[in-house]
């Protein structure tokens, strides 16, 4: 639905060039909901704003629903944004005109008369679930529902696409779920793409399908969010990882950890990832029966994302070297994720 190719943009300013984006290649399949996640500076605006040309990039290719929209005169590039939707972090509402001019707006610059837009605006109000507040101004709005008619007036021209710059970023968390929601519902009945750009995981984690992950102008990783959640590659991936769950050593035990071998008789310490119907089986329990080790519990967290759950376990393993390394082949060859990421003397009670 969406091709990047080589996106570039160099902002002039007055101290000099500012390169924002510095060739950001990525598609996005129709209906999907993609994400974009990374810090303050790193481009997310710049890149969703050249999807729909409210910035020109200065290189590369942006197709839209099989349309070059690099290439199009003014008249053709106002035609081809109506298939997409925007909305905003500060909603960029019409103060002065009530909820349902808002929503009208669009419509009415497209051209349409007052018997075609009411019943549209209707449905999308009721959509949205605001089909009480209709006559009200944004200032009688909570952030919530001003989002909530930044949506509808977003979904008025009937896009194909809507981009959503750090919607939720202005909202407290339970508002934030229920505008997440709403974009979900849109996503699955209006059979909608959605790319959404944020700077906070949970977001992602909440909604996408997809994401990448931008820094300095480009894209250091991306994939499925399954795949991104639990193998994360780049360190600024595994920071915005664990800031909703953690997938390192806890502090406790770092000091103690070697990288390698302190003596024949080191405890190890690993870190096994699960996904999907391993993270439920008694992966631990048939280690002890089959092995003559011990294995301790540091840490351990399992978490669902969509209807897959997934988790982190990180084991000290005690015995004799032998038994470990037995063991430690065991793991490899099941279905999940094994890491080892250090050692510890043995007997140092480091166990919990
Ligand atoms: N109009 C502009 N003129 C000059 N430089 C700009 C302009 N807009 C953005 N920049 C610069 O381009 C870079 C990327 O900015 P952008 O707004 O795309 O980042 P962002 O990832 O959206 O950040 P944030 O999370 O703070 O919104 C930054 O260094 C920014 O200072
Ligand atoms: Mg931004």
């Amino acid at each position: 639905m969406i091709q990047l190719d080589g996106i570039a943009k160099t902002y002039h300013s007055q101290s000099g060039p500012v390169p924002a984006l510095r060739g950001v290649t990525l598609s996005v399949k129709e209906g999907e909901i993609f994400g974009i996640i990374g810090k303050s500076g790193a481009g997310k605006s710049t890149l969703i704003r050249c999807i729909n040309m409210l910035e020109r990039p200065s290189g590369g290719t942006v197709m839209v629903d099989g349309q070059n929209i690099t290439e199009l005169n003014e008249t053709d590039l106002r035609k081809a944004r109506k298939k997409i939707g925007m909305i905003f972090q500060h909603f960029n509402l019409l103060s002065s005109r009530t909820v349902f001019q808002n929503v009208a707006f669009p419509l009415e610059l497209a051209g349409y008369d007052k018997a075609h837009i009411r019943p549209i605006v209707t449905r999308l109000l009721a959509l949205v679930g605001l089909a009480e507040k209709h006559d009200q101004y944004p200032s009688q709005l909570s952030g919530g529902q001003k989002q909530r008619v930044g949506i509808a007036r977003a979904l008025a021209n009937q896009p194909k696409v809507l981009l959503c710059d750090e919607a939720t970023s202005a909202l407290d968390p339970q508002t934030t779920k229920s505008i997440l929601e709403l974009l979900k519902t849109i996503n699955k009945e209006l059979k909608l793409t959605i790319v959404l750009i944020t700077h906070e995981m949970h977001v992602i984690k909440e909604i996408c399908d997809q994401v990448a992950v931008m820094e300095n102008g480009i894209i250091i990783e991306q994939g499925a969010i399954l795949d991104i959640f639990t193998k994360p590659q780049a360190p600024t991936t595994r920071e915005f990882i664990a800031t909703i769950m953690n997938h390192d050593l806890p502090e406790r035990f770092r000091h103690a950890v070697y990288s390698a071998h302190a003596s024949d008789n080191s405890n190890v310490i690993i870190r096994l990832s699960f996904i999907g119907v391993t993270a439920e089986e008694p992966v631990i329990a048939g280690l002890i029966r089959r092995f003559d080790i011990d294995a301790s519990i540091l840490y351990g967290n399992i978490d669902h994302i969509k209807d897959t759950s997934f988790g982190t376990l990180i084991l000290e393993l005690s015995g004799r070297q032998a038994a470990m390394n037995n063991a430690l082949n065991y793991l490899k060859s099941q279905d999940l994720g094994i890491e080892v990421i250090g050692y510890v003397p043995g007997h140092t009670g480091t166990t919990v």
